[in-house]
């Protein structure tokens, strides 16, 4: 069994079941993003190239390289863009040897430590006039976050589990973000969006987790209690999720966007 620090695999496949809803803040951050030609562009986080598609039909003069540090993550957006540059590496200590004119990054600083700091590092990489446009989910406070550390918290397994927790990060407020980016940047554009994903039902709901939330969790528990937290979890968000007329249950989640341009 892994230890919480030890971050468990990501899963291509599963993250991709709902990749149009994962997708769709990705394409809203890359709407807002004000450059014309930019010539070197990272997608930072790549995953299984979703988030580098956006770029490369935007800015498709561009070099676009995408980073992630899971394995099956670069697989399988190597499959998918055949055309475009994937690397591994870690954004806890990545920087970018070239001076980049856009960072770009979808749903991934949540999980970096000490995600402020290195954004702030970022963003003294870029050139001037560069861009650093970023995503996070700010959903800590929602039900389908709460109860996974509720169960976490209740159970047998609640020791092991205890740093489970970590592994995400905390976002903080806007202006915690503005104050951060405010002295590189000669424009910040922050705003917040809450997206209601219509999905089929609760189970719907504890597939979606389990791509990312319940990673760190799940992966310290054995195939037996994998099962029960997973029963306990889906009991618990078919009554949190209360179905629409049609059955399907909204997804509510509210996430964080940043755009700022170095001075
Ligand atoms: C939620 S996915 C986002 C994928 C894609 N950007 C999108 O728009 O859907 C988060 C990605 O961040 C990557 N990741 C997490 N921590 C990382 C780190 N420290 N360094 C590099 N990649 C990391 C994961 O491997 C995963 O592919």
């Amino acid at each position: 069994m892994k230890s919480a620090a030890e971050a468990p695999g990501w899963d291509a496949t599963l993250y991709l079941k709902y990749g149009d809803e994962r997708t769709r803040p990705g394409r809203d951050l890359v709407a807002q993003v004000p450059l014309a030609d930019p010539r070197l562009v990272y997608d930072l986080g790549c995953g299984p190239g979703n988030s580098t598609a956006l770029l490369a039909e935007r800015f498709p003069r561009a070099e676009i390289i995408g980073l992630d540090s899971s394995p099956d993550m670069l697989t399988q957006a190597r499959r998918a863009l055949p055309a475009a540059r994937f690397e591994a590496a870690d954004l806890a200590t990545w920087r970018p040897q070239r001076r980049a004119d856009l960072l770009f990054s979808n749903a991934v600083f949540q999980w970096v430590p000490n995600h402020r700091h290195v954004l702030a590092a970022l963003m003294q990489a870029l050139a001037s006039g560069g861009c650093l446009a970023v995503q996070v989910p700010d959903n800590l406070a929602e039900p389908a976050q709460v109860l996974i550390r509720d169960i976490a918290e209740e159970g047998a397994w609640s020791k092991r589990l205890a740093g489970a927790e970590d592994a995400r990060q905390t976002i903080a407020a806007p202006q915690a973000y503005y104050d951060l980016l405010r002295p590189f940047g000669a424009r910040i554009d922050i705003w917040q969006t809450i997206y209601q994903h219509a999905l089929a039902d609760a189970p719907a709901i504890v597939e979606w987790m389990k791509a990312t939330a319940l990673r760190p969790y799940l992966a310290l528990l054995d195939a037996a209690e994998t099962q029960d937290f997973l029963a306990a979890y889906t009991e618990r968000i078919a009554g949190a999720y209360p179905p629409c007329a049609d059955g399907k249950v909204l997804l509510r989640f509210p996430r964080l966007f940043l755009v700022a341009i170095r001075a």
